[in-house]
This record gives structure tokens, sequence and C-alpha cells, in this order.
């Protein structure tokens, strides 16, 4: 038998009002990338979706075009100017489609979460069904209200469940579910699978994901930041396409003579003979306070090898100590190393990275950024400094494919830690091998100007 044609619309001719932001939510950055450029690569990499057609603004028809070139974005055929609502961006997508799709996925621009897993049972269904949609159970209890606000019926929360996207369908009951909503004078459905109830056919439902948000109000942003940063870092295994990234790439690793760096530096070596972990004790000597030593050393890497690739700052100190009693020498020496010693390494690296159009730094912050504590008013003031100097530095060099993160954890069984807390329960610190394992997650993915917690 013939293997089905199944294409996808990506819905993106929404304005965004109830995100109120001037750039409609779909453009947003998110993590480093426009938001509908998340959700486009699912598509673009699911194998059974052989076309993806693209509905959106005006202004946003020659951008949309840039994201596909730029991101590889294979199987975009059309972008096409959408409608004023969604039910006729929808119908607009669809009827670009052409005769030979057998099936049609219509999914947000702004639902950047969906997985795989959902993808295949979603396709999967559609075969067998025709109409699909998917849901998830409602956590909160579903409430009728009249147009004076008051409930006229509370329905049994069991048998609710919420709708997302992607809707799938064969092609040519869409077309005629669109077409008789058109011949009925009707035009604000927010939904397609009610076009095709309006049939009279059945439609299926299959399990969403509680994580396959969509990205409506401004406080979803925040929310899909975070999951972008989970997603990134979990589960910890690696994919085959992240070892090859590795294989024979130049990293360099300051602080990399002990804790994590160390371990950092154990694992690379692994994948790559180009790893120069550098530290005050290392050979050439090399401090990030002294930031002439840190442009020789790069100067020297870069002439030998020709590029640079990843750059991991582990380089830190701490020192517990109530502001009362901490001397000025000692304050200034947490500040030169944690947070200066980051603009000198930026500084010195910059140049090398920039001439080669791309790179990708993680600095290592830590969780005491988020909350001062008595005794650490410099180590976690510097750490906080740190996340905004990252977020600020991955601005400015974005525009030449240079990713800059900080990667934050908690508690790690290190000497710096032991040093200052002595003898500490193993089972409630994190093993230095998470946190470099975390580190390669992250220095490898396409995200910038994020901040990972490991907790
Ligand atoms: N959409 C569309 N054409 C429209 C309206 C919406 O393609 N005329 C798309 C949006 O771009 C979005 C999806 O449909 O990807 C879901 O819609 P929604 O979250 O409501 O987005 P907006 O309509 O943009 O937001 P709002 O309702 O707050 O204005
Ligand atoms: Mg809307």
């Amino acid at each position: 038998m013939k293997e089905p044609i199944i294409k996808a619309i990506i819905l993106a001719a929404g304005k965004g009002d109830r995100f109120e932001n001037e750039t409609p939510k779909q453009f947003v950055k998110l993590a480093g990338l426009p938001l509908i450029t998340h959700t486009l690569k699912i598509f673009n990499n699911y194998p059974d979706i052989k076309e993806i057609i693209i509905v959106t603004l005006k202004e946003y028809i020659e951008k949309t075009w840039e994201l596909v070139s730029l991101y590889g974005l294979n199987k975009v055929t059309k972008i096409v100017l959408g409608g004023a609502t969604r039910q006729e961006s929808s119908k607009i997508g669809i009827d670009c489609c052409g005769a030979d799709t057998d099936f049609l996925l219509i999914h947000d621009s702004v639902r950047p979460f969906l997985s795989n897993f959902a993808l295949k049972k979603m396709i999967e269904a559609v075969k067998k069904y025709k109409a699909v949609d998917m849901v998830i159970p409602s956590a909160d209890t579903i409430v009728e209200v009249d147009k004076r606000n008051f409930i006229v019926n509370i329905p049994d929360r069991a048998k609710h469940r919420r709708g997302q996207t992607p809707q799938a369908f064969e092609y040519s009951l869409i077309k005629k579910a669109h077409e008789k909503a058109i011949k009925d004078n009707l035009s604000n459905f927010t939904d397609d699978c009610s076009l095709v109830l309006r049939l009279g056919h059945k439609v299926y439902t299959v399990n969403g994901e509680e994580q396959n948000i969509k990205i409506t109000y401004p406080l979803d942003f925040h929310i899909a930041d975070k999951l972008f940063q989970i997603k990134t870092v979990l589960p910890p295994a690696f994919n085959n396409d992240e070892y090859e990234k590795l294989k024979g790439k130049v990293f360099i690793i300051l602080g990399g003579t002990s804790g994590i760096g160390l371990e950092l530096s154990k694992k690379l070596k692994n994948f790559s003979k180009k790893v120069y972990p550098l530290s005050r004790k290392s050979v050439p000597s090399v401090d990030v306070t002294d930031f002439n030593s840190l442009n020789n050393i790069f100067r020297e890497i870069w002439r030998k090898e020709k590029r640079i690739d990843y750059l991991i700052n582990s380089a830190g100190v701490l020192l517990r100590r109530d502001v009362e009693f901490m001397s000025e020498a000692e304050w200034d020496f947490i500040y030169n190393t944690n947070i200066k010693g980051c603009f000198n390494v930026a500084k010195a690296i910059i140049p090398f990275l920039k001439e080669q159009h791309k790179g990708s730094i993680v600095f290592l912050g830590s969780s005491s950024y988020t909350r001062g504590r008595a005794g650490y008013s410099a180590y976690s003031s510097s750490k906080a400094a740190l996340v905004n100097f990252s977020q600020a530095l991955a601005e400015e060099l974005s525009d030449f494919n240079i990713k800059v993160n900080v990667v934050s954890p908690s508690r790690v069984k290190t000497p710096l830690r032991y040093k200052n807390f002595g003898k500490e329960d193993p089972s409630t610190l994190l093993k230095p091998d998470r946190v470099a394992d975390v580190i390669i997650k992250v220095l490898v993915s396409d995200i910038t100007g994020s901040v990972f917690d490991i907790i």
C-alpha cells in the first residue's frame, strides 16, 4: 500500500492581544530562537511529515522565509497570509495543501513543546479515525456561567478535557467541514474539530501532554523559558547527534584542574584530544583575574588549532564571612574572581569566536544567585551579577552565532564545598559528573541567554 501523504499547517497569523507585546508572541525569542522556530523544528524533524505550510501575518512573511532558510527547515513549501480569525487562517492553510494530501495536522505555532511521542500517537490515530483531537484532563473544575457571571452548571470534571493542538484530519473531511462552515456563515470557531462535529462526523481524542502548553499570556512565557531549560538538560543521557558534535572539537576549561572543571575535562577527553584544562595550577598558569594571561593562552590555542569551539569558565571562589567581618581584600578577591573574571574571559575570547562566527560559552553559576543568605553576601551576589552579565552578553553576541549560558548547580560534591562546609551527607549532594553532563548538553544546544538550574 502506498504511504499516505501527511502535511502540517502551522498557524501563526494571530496578533497575540492577550500577550500584550509589540512583537507577536510567535516571533518573540525564547531560549535564543523565535518561538515559531522551535515549533517548526519539531515538524521538520519528524519523518512522517512531508510538507509544512505556514500561515502568518503580512509583515512577517519575509521574516519567516528567512528563519526557514537560516534553520534549514526544508519541508516548508509555502508561507501564506492568514485571515482575521483562527478559523479563516486555518481554511487558508487547508486550501494551500493540494489535492495530493491524505492527512493534515493543524498546529498552533505557539505550542513549542509538542513531543515526538504525542505526534506519533496523533498520526496513528488519524489514519484510523479520520478526525482526532489532542486533549488532557482538567485539573481545575470546569464551571459554566451565564452572561451575568452566575453559575448555571458544574459539569462532571471526569468527563471533560482541555483541547490542545495538533488536531489531525483526513484532508477531504476537514476541507468539507470548513466549506460547510462558510456556507452557514460561521467564521469564528477557534477549533477545527468543532467544524467536523458539525458535519455529524465523530472525532476521536488522544491524550496530549501537560507540557504542550500554549503561550497565551505573559506569564506563559516565563513558564516556557523554564520548561526549555528543563527539557534541554533532562534526561541527562546523550543522543548520537550530541556525541557527534563533541568529536574533535576544541574545548577550553577555566578552573579545569579541580572540582567540576576537572570532571568535565576528564569526560570531554573521551571525545576530543583538544581539551585545554587551565587554571592557576596549570602550565602555563592562567588566572581569570589577569586579562593578559587569558589573552595569551587563547591566542596560542587559536594559532595551534585555528578554532575554538567551546569555552567553560568554572573558576570561582567561595568564602563564608559576615559582611561585618569581611575585609576589603577578601571582598575584592571574590568579586575579582567570580565576576570580573567572567568579564576578562569573555573579553579575551570574543574576538576569536567572532572571527569564526560561532562558539558557545558556559559560565558556572550557583543556585545561591536567587537568594542571598547570611555569610554569602559576596559569593551569592557575585553569582547573581553573573546571571545578568551573561544575559547581556548573550544578546550582544547572538548575531554572531555565539551562545552564552549559565549552569547553576546547587550543592555539588567538590573540594570547594568540602573546604567550606566540611563533611556532609553525600546523598544530599549533586555529583560533579551530573553537572558535567548538563554543561555538555547546554554547550551543544541551540539555546542562549538562559540559566540552567540543576537541583
Ligand atoms: N492564529 C492565526 N490566525 C488568527 C488568529 C490566531 O493563525 N487570525 C493562530 C495564532 O498565531 C496562534 C494560534 O492560532 O498560533 C492560537 O491562537 P491564540 O493563542 O488565540 O493566538 P492569538 O490569536 O495570536 O492571541 P490572542 O487571542 O490573545 O489575540
Ligand atoms: Mg486568538
